[in-house]
């Protein structure tokens, strides 16, 4: 059987390493053969592929980005559609396709498979957003990326008796936020799940200043203040259509200084998180998903998705994927908000 692989949608640290485990599971197990998809969807709509054998994935797995290259490209717009995909795979004697993506791009996977082709998914988000799945590979690293900075960001801080406002990504949920703000001692964390007043967040930051400390405040980008009703978005919509976030840090620290009289800075991670070398969980998760990716293929599961469900692999389908938003649970935020002020 001949595979073709495609990873879409944002990157994430891991991607590589789901390619290296499919690509070797298949040859060696299941005597697949691969290619890969330049560019997500984009490669498969204009059949633009590249060879995917042993030598590309040699020592691919620490390797952050991914060797393909990825886009948001929507596979039904311009000259897309599932004739022209179905015969572009016809013309290369591909037989399935691993779709590497998150909720976009399982949304079209879906609707493709529904069309008759044979497609199974890897899941991919580093906001960890999608409820079939315990933990999407990339998110470990995204963490970790955000807890160095909040270190150093914390050791200025202290030098300036300043207050430090950190944003993070996390489009509709703060499970960055909530994990490196824990991880890092933040005196408070900001989610797009809880509206919290500017007047609160004043509270705990001058709360922990009167201790002597400087304030660590931890916003996830789409944070929503209580007086507002949507994400602070300034630069533009996506290629989905979707507000491009990003900037609500430098907005709330002026307003933290207003209250409070401290002097505060705001610096915004954004795309640092996404970049590198993916941590050695992620790698593991990565390979894991992608040797199961394979597997999948082998026994036909088209329209499935593998997940990560306590610590085995399973197969979910790609409604059930795409059916929930994996949210931090009130009882998550409110133990971590014991710690705040
Ligand atoms: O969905 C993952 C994510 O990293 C979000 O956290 C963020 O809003 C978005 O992608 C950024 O997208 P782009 O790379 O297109 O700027």
């Amino acid at each position: 059987m001949r595979i073709g692989i495609l990873t879409s949608g944002g990157d994430c640290p891991g991607l590589n390493a789901v390619i290296r485990g499919a690509v070797l599971k298949g040859i060696q197990i299941h005597g697949q053969e691969f290619v890969g998809f330049r560019d997500g969807w984009r490669g498969v709509v204009e059949s633009d592929i590249v060879p995917l054998g042993r030598k590309e994935i040699q020592g691919i797995a620490k390797q952050g980005g991914t060797i393909l290259g990825t886009s948001r490209t929507n596979p039904f717009e311009g000259n897309g559609g599932v004739e022209r995909i179905t015969e572009n795979l016809e013309r290369r004697g591909i037989d399935a396709l691993i779709a590497i993506g998150g909720e976009g791009t399982l949304a079209a996977a879906k609707r493709l498979t529904d069309a008759g082709l044979k497609i199974v998914g890897v899941p991919k988000t580093v906001d960890n957003d999608l409820g079939a799945t315990d933990y999407t590979f990339g998110f470990d690293t995204a963490v970790q990326i955000a807890v160095d900075a909040m270190d150093r960001l914390r050791t200025t801080g202290e030098s300036h008796s300043r207050c430090m406002v950190a944003e993070v990504m996390g489009r509709h949920v703060g499970w960055i936020a909530l994990h490196s703000g824990m991880a890092a001692g933040a005196h408070a964390i900001l989610i797009p799940e809880q509206k919290t007043s500017v007047e609160q967040l004043a509270e705990w930051v001058r709360s922990a200043y009167d201790r002597g400390r400087a304030p660590l405040v931890v916003v996830a980008e789409g944070f929503v203040p209580d007086e507002e009703d949507d994400a602070h978005s300034e630069r533009g919509l996506d290629a989905f259509g979707r507000p491009r976030l990003g900037g609500i840090g430098e907005r709330l620290a002026p307003l933290i200084e207003e209250l409070t009289g401290i002097e505060t800075r705001a610096t915004t991670l954004g795309h640092i998180q996404r970049g590198g070398t993916p941590s050695a969980y992620d790698r593991v998760l990565a390979t894991r998903l992608g040797m199961a990716a394979s597997d999948s293929v082998a026994e036909g599961r088209w329209g499935r998705m593998v997940a990560l469900r306590g610590t085995e692999i399973e197969h979910v389908s790609f409604e059930e994927a795409l059916g929930t938003l994996k949210v931090v649970p009130q009882n998550r935020y409110d133990e971590a908000a014991i710690l705040f002020g």
